[in-house]
């Protein structure tokens, strides 16, 4: 159901051939508040050729225009306004939301085309970053949004297991290292074997040596190197995938680095084939001068590959496996100038999908002011922020609502949620500060706000019983319930937009605007009063319910039924 298309016929009925269809259909803006009406067209453009004043030519069109299938047209300045018929609108709406349930707002411009995302991506034998946890949980909405476009997304968990650091590692075990610390608790016992080893190599610069010659064992596969790695990439992994899990993530491919380690030739053998790559002071790198970009270095002097070597190696993987039609790297935004390069490079390569390369930047985030490094000298775990938001969920259901019968269930989905939520109604790039209590917070724009709307939802459809809403009328001219009508309505075009732009957050202002609006109707309107509009009034809770709980889903964030 097009509304914009509907004003658009009855403004070219009353022109002739002044204006194409979709010259109309362009113009038409979305006035700032309702009592503007739902539509307005400029008349500004018709001056030239009417030789009229602008505010003229409005008034003749409002006269000539068939008002019978709109509440009002009216002509305000040089605008026409229209005012859509409410009762029809929300029939036809709410007949459409509880008709597709949570297929509503699906789109297939997607065509079936594979998206790899690159996300989440921590590295092993350190603690996971707030920084990983953003990548996972944008990532996440983009590939839960890229499926409601019709896409095909592939979550690949880009593991950083590769590299001179993981010699280090192997050798300041063997010296400090013993098999239960490491059990026990693998990544901070890791990470301090790591920073050992940075404190004694500046002493014993032979520490270096002997690191490089282990680095080279595994390389060549040596069993005891190649043992000890395995065993630090399976306790690291086991330790994300608690984090994981409480963030209810999965990924379809965990290929980290080393995947690509023995993948590095095809694309240095393109490149030297393109005589693209050239030597610089003993290393070979690739000129990006074109591109305005600093050269990138492929090849150490010693022939080390590097970080962009794995990720060349990587995209022609991905570009040869799924064919994509995009390419998304959900990192940091520090590493935006690498992605630039590699992107070039990639071009350079003439890699078919390197055009449809995107970096996906994000800002920052710090919890309670404090960068999530360290705690009293030991580092903090992002499953310990998690732990935190559960707890105060729980102390919060048990003020509010000390009968539900699944507390801790819904206290997980809620203190999980508010995290994802909070990270998610920024804008990707800004930097956040994360103040748990404040995302918590039942009121305001939080998840579990949102969540809190979706089960009062819930709620008064309980209480309501059991009542046929399917082919009920459904015309509700309720001047009050016209925000949320008009919300609902907006869902499919917020869902294309979000995914253009990866932006979840447009999202999550989506479900804060409508279960604003949900809200402001509830303390307006007695839902449950016995008259006409019963049905069409549960129509609008019940799609209200449909339209919260498949945005939180698109954020990645459950919506309990009761809470
Ligand atoms: N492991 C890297 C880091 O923590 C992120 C990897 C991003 N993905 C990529 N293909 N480079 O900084």
């Amino acid at each position: 159901m097009d509304y914009k298309a509907q004003v658009t016929n009855s403004i070219l009925s009353v022109l002739n051939d002044e204006l194409s269809s979709a010259e109309v259909y362009e113009k038409l803006e979305k006035p700032k508040t309702l009592a503007m009406g739902d539509l307005a067209f400029p008349a500004f453009s018709l001056a030239k050729v009417f030789h009229k004043a602008p505010n003229a030519i409005a008034q003749d069109l409002v006269e000539k225009i068939d008002q019978s299938s709109y509440e009002k047209v009216e002509a305000k300045g040089a605008y026409l306004n229209f005012f859509l018929d409410k009762g029809n609108f929300s029939n036809e709406i709410l007949n459409e939301v509880l008709e597709e349930g949570s297929a509503y707002g699906q789109n297939d411009s997607g065509k079936g085309g594979n998206v790899p995302i690159d996300m989440s991506s921590p590295n092993i034998a350190k603690p996971i970053s707030m920084g990983h946890l953003r990548s996972t949980v944008i990532g996440n909405s983009i590939a839960k949004l890229l499926v409601k476009n019709g896409y095909h997304p592939i979550k690949d968990n880009h593991l950083g297991d590769w590299g001179t650091q993981f010699g280090k590692l192997i050798v300041a075990y063997k010296k400090w290292g013993n098999e239960e610390d490491v059990k026990k608790d693998p990544i901070n016992n890791l990470v301090k074997y790591y920073v050992k080893f940075h404190k004694e190599d500046k002493e014993h610069p032979e520490l270096d040596d002997e690191a490089r010659e282990t680095f080279k064992k595994l390389e060549d596969g040596n069993e005891e190197e190649v043992f000890l790695w395995k065993w630090f990439r399976k306790v690291s992994l086991e330790s994300f995938n608690k984090i994981y899990e409480k963030l209810g993530v999965t990924f379809d491919t965990y290929n980290g680095e080393a995947f690509y380690n023995d993948k590095m030739d095809e694309g240095i053998q393109i490149l030297k084939d393109k005589g693209l790559l050239v030597e610089s002071q003993g290393a070979q790198v690739v000129k990006l001068d074109k591109y305005n970009l600093n050269p990138a270095l492929i090849l150490k002097s010693d022939g080390a590959t590097l970080y962009i070597t794995r990720d060349i190696a990587t995209a022609i993987y991905r570009d040869r496996t799924y064919k994509p039609a995009m390419n998304l790297y959900v990192v940091g935004a520090e590493q935006t100038y690498y992605f630039q390069q590699l992107k070039a490079v990639l071009l350079e390569m003439g890699l078919p999908s390197a055009e449809n390369l995107h970096h996906i930047p994000f800002g920052l985030i710090t919890v309670n002011g404090k960068k999530l490094s360290t705690r009293s000298g030991r580092i903090i775990l992002l499953d310990e922020v998690l732990d935190d938001a559960i707890d105060l969920a729980k102390k919060q259901i048990e003020a509010k609502n000390p009968d539900l019968p699944n507390k801790d269930e819904v206290a997980k989905e809620v203190g999980v949620g508010a995290i994802i939520f909070g990270d998610l109604k920024n804008e990707r790039t800004n930097n956040i500060d994360f103040v748990l209590e404040d995302q918590l917070r039942f009121e305001g724009e939080t998840g579990p706000y949102v969540q809190y709307s979706h089960a009062r939802a819930e709620s008064i459809l309980r209480k309501a019983g059991d009542i046929d809403l399917h082919g009920a009328n459904k015309q509700l001219d309720d001047p009050a319930a016209w925000e949320t009508v008009t919300a609902l309505k907006d869902f499919p075009d917020v869902v294309k937009s979000a995914c253009k732009d990866f932006e979840p957050s447009e999202i999550a202002k989506y479900a804060l605007r409508l279960a604003k609006s949900f809200n402001k109707y509830y303390a307006h309107s007695k839902i449950l009063v016995e008259d006409d509009q019963l049905a069409a009034r549960l129509s609008l809770v019940k799609a209200v319910s449909i339209v919260l709980k498949e945005s939180l889903n698109l954020l990645g964030v459950k919506a309990p039924d009761a809470m």
